[in-house]
């Protein structure tokens, strides 16, 4: 039987951190909404329970709930934040408004703790921890005595150690919290007794047999991007039922430098019926003399769909469509609503053209490292694995203006001597999306003795937690130089580089 810690959301920015941290672990976890009933959660059957935090203060009108039920189950419970001051008032204590700016705390805040309690077990007496909260707790539940404190705040953590009950006004799933891991460590090893059975190759074994069992003899049809998620599926999907999957690789020929060969590559040498279509003249067809953005995005999706589906009609019915959807995707697509099919995966819209029966998700459960750590395992290379975000309509949303396989070819050379370069500087693993793209300008330039009226090429590349914002990276000079020489000297039809130096917002990663 698996352990799995449970998380409750109440609606705090740091859930789906939370969750991986646990994971991070080797703990199974799951994220439900806090309105999940007494019975669902006996059924999930957790060996540990975390509260998160929220934005909410626990006397609003509507503030989030969890039925007081959950204190009765014998299982023990860290509430973080909201969730702290939540169970304070649940279990009969109480929780006041901060009534002075200075008993407010945002940021780091200098902390105390008691080490007797087992949370704080083997840690500093002292240490910084990331506060957020306006509300402190005033009256501690029976039972509860306090086990850290700040300047501001006397009841910084609090415990009922006899019911394995804790809570922290501070955020121990963020790193300016100095201890939060080794916290996080001690509630899920010493307080809840796991044991870190949480592996990417236990998690392989289990799935190959569950898939196996599913599948039976039945067919799966796969439509493979040759992003991570789709290529880890199609990889986990081959190992376990081999010659009945069918990989349809639509390749749009809007890839960077070698990459549709590379898919090609690592695909081939197992035992499916792996088809590339090399759909470019059909995709540039579509894309000629189109400049706007949106419609460029609009053309590819339509097209990739109209590709798979008449590559999906020759094979007749399949008994499955197997789709990469990870748990981020759940997360976001509306939690607690297992039934939702992700509106915005990669090839959305496959499910209503292909004649199957059932949908198989086998990366459902897992983050995106874990996702990358079971390529790893079922033998995918590097490069695949370890793929940054790729849009999917590819380099026409990288070539401004129109895309023609002339600029298609001077910004593959360009993106692939960028991208070498940085990696060659040992920075890739600092940046976390870099590429080149090649704008529709024309400037003067003076090569050998010659006048030259060229392409003008930018350098992106940021750093981000969540692309959601980002800022731009500060690439050292002598690296971007020898980005800038290497690109004109090498690239024929490029005659200047230029580096970008816009966050997100205001500006976004892509440029279309
Ligand atoms: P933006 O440009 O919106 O990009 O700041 C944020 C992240 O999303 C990626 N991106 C896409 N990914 N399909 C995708 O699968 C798309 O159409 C798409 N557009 C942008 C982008 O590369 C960055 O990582």
């Amino acid at each position: 039987m698996r352990e799995k810690i449970l998380i409750l959301d109440f609606g705090g920015q740091y859930n789906q951190l939370i969750a991986r941290r646990v994971r991070q672990n080797h703990v199974y976890c799951e994220l439900m909404p806090h309105q999940t009933s007494l019975a669902e959660i006996k059924a999930f059957d957790p060996i540990g329970i975390i509260f998160t935090g929220g934005p909410n203060s626990v006397y609003d009108k509507d503030a989030p709930h969890v039925d007081p039920g959950v204190y009765t189950l014998g299982v023990p419970i860290l509430g973080i934040c909201y969730g702290c001051q939540l169970m304070a008032q649940q279990l009969g204590g109480e929780v006041r408004a901060a009534q002075s700016d200075a008993a407010r705390e945002y940021g780091r805040t200098a902390t105390r703790f008691d080490t007797a309690c087992g949370l704080f077990s083997g840690l500093a007496e002292r240490s910084v921890t990331w506060m957020s909260h306006g509300d402190y707790i005033a009256r501690l539940p029976e039972g509860f005595t306090a086990c850290a404190s700040s300047a501001a705040c006397p009841t910084a953590a609090i415990c009922d150690e006899s019911r394995g009950f804790y809570g922290v006004q501070f955020h121990p799933e963020v790193n300016h919290t100095e201890n939060g891991a080794a916290m996080l460590q001690s509630f899920l090893y010493g307080i809840c007794g796991a044991h870190g059975s949480w592996h990417m190759d236990n998690y392989q074994q289990s799935a190959v047999a569950s898939l196996r069992e599913r599948v039976g003899d039945g067919r799966v049809l796969l439509a493979l991007s040759g992003g991570v998620d789709s290529s880890v599926c199609a990889a986990l999907l081959a190992e376990a039922v081999g010659s009945r999957l069918t990989c349809v690789f639509v390749d749009h020929g809007l890839m960077r430098k070698d990459e549709g060969d590379r898919v090609e590559a690592a695909f081939s040498k197992w035992d499916i019926d792996f088809r590339r279509i090399n759909a470019e003249k059909r995709f540039l067809a579509r894309l000629a003399g189109v400049t706007e953005p949106e419609e460029k995005r609009k053309r590819v999706g339509e097209e990739f769909i109209r590709v798979f589906e008449e590559e999906s009609k020759k094979l007749g019915a399949v008994d499955f469509l197997a789709q990469g959807t990870i748990y981020p995707d759940v997360i976001e697509s509306g939690m607690g609503d297992a039934a939702v099919i992700k509106s915005h995966h990669n090839v959305g819209g496959l499910p209503e053209l292909v004649d199957f029966k059932e949908i198989l998700e086998p990366l459902r459960p897992l983050f995106k490292d874990e996702v990358r750590a079971l390529g790893r395992g079922l033998g995918l290379p590097e490069q695949l694995v370890s793929r940054q975000p790729f849009p999917g309509p590819g380099l026409a949303i990288r070539v401004l203006g129109e895309v023609t396989r002339e600029k298609l070819r001077i910004l593959r050379e360009a993106d692939y001597l960028f991208r070498e370069e940085i990696e060659k500087a040992g920075l890739n693993a600092q940046i976390n999306q870099y590429f080149a793209v090649l704008t529709d300008a024309r400037t003067v330039g003076v090569m050998g003795d010659g006048r030259t009226y060229d392409r003008v090429v930018a350098l992106r590349a940021v750093t981000t937690d969540d692309f959601m914002t980002a800022d731009w990276a500060r690439i050292p000079n002598e690296v971007l130089a020898r980005v800038s020489s290497r690109i004109v000297n090498e690239v024929r039809g490029v005659n200047r580089v230029v580096y970008d130096i816009t966050a997100k917002p205001p500006g976004t990663v892509e440029w279309e």
